[in-house]
C-alpha cells in the first residue's frame, strides 16, 4: 500500500500543485480526527506542496514566562520548530486566563496551521481548543493538560511520577513524622498530578501511622510569595515542630526555605521541589534543599516541535499512551522525570548541561 502511494506520489503533487493554486491547500485542517488511509494519501499531497508554497506556522500560546523552566520552554520550543524549516509565533499571558484566550485568537487569525497551548488554566483553556477546531487548526497541549475539550495530542512528563518520585526520596529521609505538603495552583492539572503522585507514597504511610500530613494546601497561581504565606501559617499551627517538607516544584520550594530558614530550621528539615532550576540545584549542593525532579525541557520542547509540526502537515499521530481529560481519551507522549539529590546531580543535570558546574557550585564553600 505504502509502496503504492509513493509510486503514484508525483500524480498527487500535480494534482496538489492544482489544488494550492486554487487557494485549498490547507483543506484537511477540516478533517474529522480518524484520519483513514485515502484521507492520509491526501494530507501527503499538501505535506509535499505546502514546504514549496508557504511555511509551516505554529502558534504557541504559553500560560507565563516566570519561572526560569519556560524561558527555556520557549527558546527550545522557537529553535526545534525553526530547525524543522517551520517558523513560529509565541505570546505569554502573565497567568491571565482572559488574555491567554485573546492572544490564542490572534494567533489563529494570524494564520497558524497548529497550536501549541500551555494552559494557565486546565478548564478555562477548552474554549480556545473549540475556536482553533473551528478554525480548522489542531491542539497540541504542552506540558499541561486541557481539560473537557477534544485536543489532538499531549505532551508532557509522567506529572504522577514527578510527586511520587518527591515522596519516595523524602520518606527514605523521614519515615515518620509530621509532613508539610505546598501544593501547586489548583487551576493546574500538573498540580493535581503531582500531588496524586505524593499521596500514592504517602497514603499507606499516614494509614499506618507512621506520617501525619499537618499542612496541605494550593499555592494560588503558583505564585511563589503565597507559598512563603502557607509554609509560614504550616510553622505557626504546628508551634514548628514539622519534620518533612514536599513544595510542588522548586520556585515553592524556594520560598518554603525562606520561611524555614527565618525559623532557623533550614538544613535540618528534608524539602523537595520540582524543575532542577539554578537555584534548587545550588540549594542542594549547599544543603537547604533534599532533593527535586529534573525533567529535560529540550527533550520535552523537541519532541513537542516534531509532534507539531507534523500534525500541521496533516499527518496522522496515533501513541500507545491515552489520558483522559474528561472529554477524551487524548493521544499523548508522557517523558520520564529523573529524582536528583546531592548524590547525582553530577551525572544528572550537570552531566547534560541543563546546567554549569561552576553555576551550581558557586556558593558552595569547602
Ligand atoms: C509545571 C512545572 C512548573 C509549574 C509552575 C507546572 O505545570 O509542570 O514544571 O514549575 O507548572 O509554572
Amino acid at each position: 500500500m505504502e509502496l503504492g502511494i509513493r509510486r503514484l506520489l508525483p500524480m498527487f503533487v500535480t494534482l496538489a500543485l492544482f489544488f494550492v493554486a486554487s487557494g485549498c491547500e490547507k483543506a484537511d485542517r477540516s478533517l474529522p480526527q480518524d484520519v483513514g488511509t485515502v484521507q492520509n494519501i491526501s494530507l501527503m499531497q499538501d505535506k509535499g506542496v505546502t514546504s514549496e508554497v508557504e511555511k509551516i506556522k505554529i502558534g504557541f500560546s504559553m500560560d507565563t514566562l516566570e519561572e526560569e523552566r519556560w524561558l527555556r520552554d520557549r527558546a527550545l520550543f522557537k529553535s526545534a520548530v525553526e530547525s524543522l524549516g517551520a517558523e513560529v509565533e509565541i505570546l505569554a499571558a502573565n497567568g491571565d486566563d482572559a488574555l491567554q484566550v485573546l492572544q490564542a485568537e490572534t494567533l489563529i487569525s494570524n494564520g497558524v496551521d497548529l497550536l501549541v497551548i500551555v494552559p494557565h488554566n486546565a478548564e478555562a483553556t477548552a474554549t480556545i481548543v473549540k475556536k482553533a477546531h473551528l478554525a480548522g487548526i489542531k491542539v497540541l497541549s504542552y506540558d499541561r493538560l486541557i481539560k473537557n475539550a477534544e485536543i489532538d495530542l499531549y505532551v508532557s512528563f509522567d506529572n504522577e511520577r514527578v510527586g511520587e518520585l518527591q515522596a519516595e526520596a523524602i520518606t527514605k529521609i523521614v519515615p515518620k513524622g509530621k509532613y508539610v505538603y505546598i501544593g501547586g495552583a489548583d487551576t493546574d492539572n500538573n498540580a493535581h498530578l503531582f500531588k496524586k503522585g505524593v499521596f500514592n507514597v504517602l497514603q499507606p504511610l499516614i494509614d499506618k501511622g507512621e506520617i501525619t500530613v499537618v499542612y496541605d494546601q494550593w499555592t494560588k497561581n503558583w505564585l511563589p510569595s503565597n507559598a512563603y504565606a502557607n509554609m509560614k501559617e504550616a510553622l505557626i499551627a504546628n508551634g514548628g515542630k514539622v519534620d518533612a517538607v514536599i513544595a510542588a516544584n522548586d520556585a515553592t520550594a524556594g520560598m518554603s526555605i525562606e520561611a524555614l530558614e527565618e525559623a532557623g530550621l533550614a538544613g535540618s528539615i528534608p524539602v523537595a521541589g520540582q524543575d532542577a532550576e539554578l537555584s534548587a540545584a545550588q540549594r542542594i549542593v549547599e544543603g537547604t534543599q533534599t532533593m527535586t525532579v529534573y525533567k529535560p525541557i529540550p527533550t520535552l520542547a523537541e519532541e513537542a516541535a516534531r509532534l507539531a509540526v507534523a500534525m500541521a502537515k496533516g499527518e496522522f499521530i496515533d501513541t500507545d499512551r491515552k489520558v483522559n481529560n474528561g472529554k477524551v481519551e487524548v493521544p499523548s507522549v508522557l517523558l520520564p522525570p529523573i529524582a536528583v539529590n546531592r548524590a547525582n546531580i553530577d551525572e544528572t543535570v550537570i552531566a547534560d548541561g541543563f546546567h554549569l558546574k561552576e553555576d551550581v557550585y558557586r556558593n558552595k564553600r569547602e
